[in-house]
């Protein structure tokens, strides 16, 4: 296929045959968002650089190296927003949202981060965020963890764990980052490149990483939940009694650090070995510092995202049932006359039969070739309008799924009705 225009690598078209699954993905993921009083904001893609380099931090991997991030003709520096968590803050404090109120919200749509396209891993994927704000105890994070369980429930995904950590305050961290560093700095010689780089930028990081060679010395390390200051404790106590007596399973993960740094006392993540390397399908946490870095009042905040990619992924390896439905009538125009008059006809079925899907036959063909589409459209009927029909004011209905039953000639009102009858049974 040289010269020929392709997407941009890392950037999926979703084809016809797929949109039916993310369909109804979404549809769930929204009516059980509602179920908890979510509602929805809608935010522009493209935010100022500064936004992200304030909130996510400066030395992360996203604001480092895989930010879009581009002049526009103004000279001013814009970006591709990498997630929707900063763009969600920014809103809230230029609306005044945050003032004297608690808000739940959640959004849908594209992100972009500049990464080794690969399996799960794309440069515009899809999430799903919520996040809460105004509210400061551990109920609030139970109860997106209890909302991020349901919706794996009511999607029929089993195979996910849910890990937990807490970060502590930021001052606990900066003390712990302190004994971290020195630590590491005595396994220097056992150190990654990676992890070298990391241990005076972003020495938590170094935690997270996947290397097996660094397994040793993660495991010896000082761990982040003895360093926590008392209130950090509190809370993630508090989280721990709630997903109990909610009955949500947990694992403590001490090494869950998470990419941004944004981040305070919950952080948490659902992971599955069904995908490969791409195992985190949805992630989160308290990040309580946020709002009033930004500008805003000093509000706590709470949240989750997950990666839609992902998610379609596992769906699709479970069989979950998603196909578009098929047309309910195919509407065969036969005869110059027919042709003209059918878009009418059409039109006044759509209006008359509640929720009729009809697909009328364009591009003409013979009888046969439009029977033959009828045929493959998967349609219930085939609604035949020919010159016959057209003088005597009738239109011709043939069954084309039951076995053995004749076609009927009736006049159009009967037609009608014999359409909203046939659209009550049941039938597809
Ligand atoms: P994140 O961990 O960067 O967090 O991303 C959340 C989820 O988005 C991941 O668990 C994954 O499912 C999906 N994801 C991330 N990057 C990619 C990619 N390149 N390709 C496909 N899927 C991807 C955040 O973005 C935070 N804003 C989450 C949050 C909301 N925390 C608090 N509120």
């Amino acid at each position: 296929m040289a010269n020929s225009l392709q997407a941009v690598r890392g950037m999926n078209d979703l084809l016809p045959g797929e949109t039916a699954l993310w369909q109804s993905l979404e549809a769930t993921l929204r009516t059980v968002l509602a179920g908890y009083g979510y509602q929805e904001i809608r935010l522009p893609l493209v935010e100022k650089t500064e936004l992200f380099a304030r909130s996510i931090g400066e030395v992360t991997d996203i604001v480092e190296k895989e930010m879009y991030t581009f002049a526009d003709r103004n000279g001013d520096s814009l970006t591709l927003r990498p997630e929707g968590t900063a763009g969600c803050v920014r809103a809230c404090i230029e609306h005044g949202l945050l003032h004297n109120q608690t808000q739940r919200l959640w959004y849908v749509g594209p992100m972009f981060r500049y990464e080794k396209p690969q399996k799960g891993r794309y440069r515009q994927f899809h999430q799903v965020g919520a996040e809460a704000y105004g509210m400061v105890g551990p109920d609030i994070d139970a109860e997106l963890i209890c909302l991020s369980a349901r919706l794996w429930r009511q999607l029929g995904i089993r195979d996910v764990t849910l890990q937990i950590n807490s970060l502590g305050s930021s001052a606990a961290r900066a003390a712990y980052r302190e004994r971290l560093v020195a630590y590491l700095t005595t396994r220097h010689a056992e150190l990654d490149e990676d992890s070298r780089r990391r241990l005076h930028t972003n020495p938590l990081r170094v935690l997270d990483s996947k290397n097996p060679a660094m397994t040793a010395v993660i495991a010896e390390a000082p761990s982040l939940l003895d360093h926590l200051d008392p209130d950090s404790q509190d809370h993630f106590a508090g989280l721990r009694a709630l997903l109990d007596a909610a009955g949500v399973a947990y694992t403590m993960n001490p090494r869950l650090v998470r990419g941004l740094d944004y981040y305070c006392k919950t952080v948490f993540e659902w992971v599955t070995d069904t995908l490969g390397a791409q195992g985190t399908i949805c992630a989160g946490g308290r990040y309580d510092g946020l709002i009033a870095q930004l500008g805003g009042e000093a509000v706590p905040g709470v949240g989750f995202a997950l990666g839609l990619e992902r998610l379609a992924a596992m769906l699709a390896a479970t069989g979950y049932p998603a196909t578009e439905p098929p047309p309910h009538v195919y509407l065969i125009l036969a005869g110059e006359v027919a042709q003209r008059m059918g878009l009418a006809l059409a039109e006044r079925l759509r209006d008359e039969v509640a929720g009729l899907r009809l697909r009328m036959n364009c591009g003409g063909g013979s009888f046969k070739a439009q029977f033959r589409r009828a045929d493959s459209s998967g349609a219930r009927f085939a609604l035949v309008v020919g010159d016959d029909e057209l003088a005597a004011k009738t239109v011709s209905i043939k069954p084309l799924r039951a076995a053995q039953t004749a076609q009927l000639t009736l006049p159009e009102d009967q037609a009608i009705a014999y359409l909203q009858a046939a659209m009550q049974d049941g039938q597809p």
